[in-house]
């Protein structure tokens, strides 16, 4: 998704800017630009394709500037080409834009009829000639920025520099992430604070509707054109660790990370074996009341959802219901009273999930409806832990691959903490299922540890799926939700196409799909459905199907003709789903290795989807 970077210094900034940039490439984008005020004058490069091509046009043009601005663009509105790259410029004026501008074309018609040209298809450009015009009847560029803003509908957030205010830097947040990097004598822009981190590590969080003016030495933000305080808080060390080390992508790092980030997960609220008193301490009254589950959610965090579902029905006996953002935020659905709405969410930015969470807040105010919500996010600073009454933090560390593997399988585990939380509040589950579950995760590092074992092996199996174009994941229960997880893996860093079913749906339909040419990968943990599962194994094997199964160890399950198994480590099946995630992320990763294609970038996706 885009990207913004921009600062005011002392020195040259082109450089911040680039490293900043390069920073952001991981949350996807196809065009990149930058302009800084020089002497005067507005220097600006925009390329298509990678960060690179700017930095060596930035480069060989000598473009230096000590404020700027630049973006990574994620087209929209207008295809990748150099002409609807940002930054936009109008007069004296330079924009970039993250989100999109609901009314621009009405906007334009007025700006066309005043005289404006545009030289791009994008919905951004309208602000930059907005500002232009704003400033023939307006002294300041803070003002001007501030009288503008409320004719623009939609989800924003701006960069703006002018020429005639050459120590000045505009900024505004609605609805879209910003954040600025306090430097010493510097200030800094940015969308995700891991673009500033090489410069700065104290950062202010803007809320909706802020609009600052930094200079050198001051931020000053404001309100409807009051000004308020924002604090400004250290980040701790370990979020900077971003790097792919001895790895070749940082999917495989964080693939591998997993074991530590499941730890860190379940430490925050586990105690020996038991739940720790301070765990979700003040969340305890609602989780009294509440009579129900909401799970709303996107992709991958979805899945995280649906297995969620099986665990507050199973162990706790808790009613949950699971749906995606983008469906659910449309679907005008009916607010129940004691209902506790739990955002899953990676960023906790995705558009989507945020816009169904505001949905609901204001729909439940509106009917005097006494819900409580909670966001699993991964995101200290993000938006969504800032707007839920509770939050449960997935200590993943930043995860940088577009494909999501840590921060899912902490979804999870946060997750199983939760039910067992809300389970122990309500008097829903005996203690030693309580303990039974408590010392399995404790267990789960090493299993997962063991699990990453089977790496080669699925390398090996990876090699007959490079020339296949279609593929099929089954499992049944819990496992059902990592066969949609396994093949949404796959399809998005391979591109192979790729569909996961429940295996009691094959005979509804997708066993008319299987034959010869068709993989079909089985999740096959040692629990209550396994036989059921291993009669819709011989299922596909009697139409040529070619089997490949992560089977537990103790299964039963036996290598044959056309029939792969790699085993997977023995496991409380309650936790299963964690551990079978482990084998479909290193398929993807290898079948999209050997394949080559952007591992960690793969086309047309983003990291964090901030717009709809
Ligand atoms: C797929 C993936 C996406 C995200 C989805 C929601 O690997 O990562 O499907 O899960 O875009 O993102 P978050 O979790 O940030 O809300």
């Amino acid at each position: 998704m885009c990207g913004i970077v921009g600062g005011v210094a002392e020195r040259n900034i082109s450089h911040v800017l680039i490293e900043g940039l390069k920073r952001l490439e991981y949350r996807g984008y196809d065009s990149a630009g930058v302009a800084v005020i020089d002497h005067g004058d507005i220097l600006r490069e925009r390329r298509v394709g990678k960060v690179a091509n700017l930095a060596e046009a930035v480069e060989q043009a000598e473009i230096s500037g000590s404020l700027g601005i630049a973006h990574t663009r994620w087209a929209t509105h207008g295809k990748p080409t150099e002409a609807n790259a940002h930054p936009h410029v109008s007069g004296k004026v330079a924009v970039v834009h993250n989100g999109i501008i609901e009314n621009y074309q009405d906007i334009k018609q007025s700006l066309i009829a005043l005289g404006y040209h545009f030289s791009s298809q994008t919905d951004s450009e309208v602000v930059a000639h907005l500002i232009d015009h704003q400033l023939k009847t307006t002294a300041d560029l803070l003002t001007a920025v501030q009288q503008i803003v409320p004719q623009l509908k939609g989800a924003y957030a701006l960069g703006i520099i002018h020429t005639d205010f050459p120590d000045q830097l505009v900024t505004v947040r609605e609805g879209s992430p910003l954040v600025i990097g306090v430097g010493i004598g510097e200030n800094f822009i940015s969308s995700d604070q891991l673009a500033l981190l090489p410069v700065t590590n104290r950062f202010m969080y803007l809320e909706e509707g802020d609009i600052a003016l930094l200079t050198r030495d001051h931020i000053t933000v404001f309100v409807d054109g009051q000004t308020v305080q924002r604090p400004i808080k250290e980040l701790d060390a370990t979020v900077s660790n971003a790097s792919k080390g001895e790895y070749k992508h940082y999917m495989l790092k964080e693939i591998y990370e997993q074991p530590e980030a499941i730890q860190q997960t379940i430490s925050q609220a586990l105690n020996g074996n038991v739940l720790r008193e301070d765990f979700l301490a003040s969340a305890v009254v609602d989780f009294a009341r509440i009579q129900q589950v909401q799970i709303i959610a996107c992709g991958t965090s979805y899945h995280a959802g649906m297995i969620a579902k099986y665990w507050f029905e199973q162990l706790i006996d808790l009613p949950c219901q699971v749906e995606i953002a983008s469906e659910y935020r449309y679907r005008s659905p009916v607010i129940v009273a004691d209902t506790l709405y739990v955002c899953i969410s990676q960023s906790g930015e995705t558009a989507d999930t945020l816009a169904a969470l505001r949905d609901t807040q204001k729909r439940a105010a509106a009917k005097h409806c006494n819900i409580s919500t909670l966001a699993v996010c991964n995101v200290a600073t993000s938006s969504m832990i800032r707007e839920t009454d509770h939050h449960l933090l997935t200590l993943a560390g930043p995860e940088i691959g577009v494909a999501s593997t840590k921060a899912f399988t902490t979804q999870l585990a946060a997750l199983m903490l939760l039910v067992l939380k809300i389970g122990q509040v309500k008097h829903n589950i005996s203690a030693q299922v309580l303990t039974e579950i408590i010392v399995a995760l404790w267990h789960l590092p090493k299993v997962l540890t063991d699990t990453l074992q089977n790496d080669r092996n699925i390398l090996a199996l990876s090699t007959l799926f490079v020339e296949k174009n279609h593929c099929l994941f089954l499992g049944r229960g819990t496992e059902f939700p990592i066969a949609l997880e396994g093949a949404l893996k796959l399809k998005e860093i391979s591109y192979i196409h790729a569909e996961g079913y429940a295996a009691g749906e094959l005979k509804h339909g997708p066993l008319a799909l299987v034959d010869n040419d068709m993989p079909v990968v089985i999740l096959a943990p040692q629990d209550h459905m396994l036989d059921k599962l291993k009669s819709n194994m011989e299922e596909v094997q009697a139409r040529g199907g070619e089997l490949f199964v992560f089977a537990d160890e103790h299964s039963g399950i036996q290598k044959a003709d056309r029939q792969h198994v790699v085993y997977v480590p023995t496991i409380d099946e309650r936790l299963a789903p964690i551990v079978y995630s482990i084998p479909v992320q290193l398929l993807s990763y290898h079948v999209a290795v050997l394949r080559g294609t952007d591992v960690d970038q793969p086309r047309n996706l983003a990291k964090s989807v901030t717009v709809e």
